[in-house]
């Protein structure tokens, strides 16, 4: 039994056999109506319950159309209809959905949470988002850079803005896949140290440049992402706004990175904020694309997680 608990904590190999058995598993489906069967449907007799503590679009119709696409069934569930936002444990939540279910996919507010589960569960977990990571975003992430451009080993890779839960993913990755990794941001928002530390001790460069049209120079790909995410206070939303003004990812931006270089967002997007509308529907960005794949790499973490 295998948990998708972080990019990080993933051998290597595996993730770069989740990454290459996505894009055959897209290929092989390639033109067929969303609803219809894969030809292989390794998931047959499979329950999958989705659980969500925070808002989603992306991660809970992809999940539940993967499971579909591979034979299996899924239950979405909400945190707050189930007495685990009632002040039943994780541990029990874990036990019980555990005699139900073949694999539990949690998106919740504290990393710690999703560990809890993880040890108690007898049957796999994916993290699905916590305040702290979002591996299955950036396994599409990867995916997407391949498709268009070819292996990311070496690539340059730059993140401007907040250096929040998608970019702790992101930082993972480099050590992982082998590319080099630029964070360009305010110091406050900076991510976080241990993150930036173990990917350089995996032998790949991860720089913080405060000036972005420099961070950029030499970029195969440019990132980034809300300035105000779902955990974070509202309160803090102005004074964000005012620290990451400068990391917008503007025309001007991209145009100081490579000239094939990609745009990725993974989506929602607040458009003129983080972004600008130009960049996002412009002729650097694959954000769909990205949306797209989450469907394609979450299944190969699904059948990985299963052995399947
Ligand atoms: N990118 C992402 O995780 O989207 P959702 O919040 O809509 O799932």
């Amino acid at each position: 039994m295998s948990h998708f608990l972080d990019i990080n904590g993933t051998d290597a190999g595996d993730l770069r056999a989740m990454i290459d058995q996505a894009r055959s598993m897209k290929e092989a489906r390639a033109g067929r109506p969303r609803g219809a069967p894969d030809d292989a449907q390794p998931l047959v007799g499979r329950m999958v319950a989705l659980i969500f503590e925070k808002p989603s679009t992306r991660t809970r119709i992809s999940f539940d159309v993967g499971v579909r696409q591979m034979g299996g069934q899924t239950m979405v569930l909400s945190g707050q209809d189930m007495q685990l936002g009632h002040g039943e444990t994780i541990a029990d939540t874990a036990r019980v959905l555990s005699r139900y279910v073949d694999l539990i996919m949690i998106r919740t507010f504290e990393e710690a949470t999703l560990h809890e589960m993880a040890e108690h569960a007898t049957v796999p977990v994916i993290n699905g988002l916590t305040n702290r990571t979002h591996p299955c975003q950036i396994m599409a992430d990867i995916l997407t850079y391949e498709e268009h451009r070819g292996p990311i080993r070496g690539r340059k890779v730059v993140w401007s803005g907040d250096g929040n839960n998608v970019c702790a993913s992101f930082i993972h990755a480099a050590g992982q896949f082998g590319f080099d990794f630029t964070f360009t941001g305010p110091p406050t928002l900076d991510p976080e140290a241990v993150f930036v530390a173990e990917a350089r001790a995996r032998g790949v460069t991860v720089e913080i440049d405060r000036d972005p049209l420099r961070a950029v120079a030499g970029a195969d790909l440019v990132v980034t992402d809300t300035w105000v995410s779902m955990h974070d206070p509202q309160s803090a939303r102005e004074r964000r706004h005012n620290q990451l003004r400068p990391y917008q990812v503007t025309e001007r931006l991209m145009a100081a990175a490579k000239p094939d270089a990609l745009f990725m967002h993974c989506l929602p997007a607040h458009r003129e904020d983080e972004a600008t509308s130009a960049v996002m529907d412009g002729p650097h960005s694959v954000i769909f694309d990205e949306a797209e794949n989450r469907l394609h790499a979450q299944k190969a973490i699904l059948r990985w997680c299963l052995g399947v």
